[in-house]
């Protein structure tokens, strides 16, 4: 079982051109994805700024892990979710800050 997913890592890291196979990370769901990678996106830049753009039409999963940060002390920037659903892509700010 090891190797196979020691293999599909490798197969999956050559794809996506990363670095290191050690940089793929399997997850359960969609949801354990988003919570990790928002999660670690965020607090790994933490110094560089503490404000996240988020388009209004994402995932629960999505919003939930954003206000989480929000308890945390982060701030978000909601936008209306655009053709896309790139945030702002309607042109103005759509959204609230908050
Ligand atoms: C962007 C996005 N994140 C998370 C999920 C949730 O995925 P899961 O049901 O695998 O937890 C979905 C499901 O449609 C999704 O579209």
């Amino acid at each position: 079982m090891r190797d196979a997913l020691n293999k599909a890592r490798e197969q999956i890291a050559a794809f996506l051109h990363a670095e290191s196979p050690e940089d793929i990370f399997f997850t359960s769901d969609g949801t354990e994805s988003a919570n990790l990678a928002i999660k670690g996106v965020a607090y790994a830049n933490q110094r560089r700024g503490n404000h996240i753009v988020v388009s209004e039409i994402e995932h629960p999963s999505v919003l939930q892990s954003l206000e989480f940060l929000e308890k945390q002390g982060f701030h978000l920037h909601p936008r209306e979710g655009g053709p896309g659903g790139l945030p702002g892509s309607r042109g103005g700010s759509g959204g609230r800050d908050r």
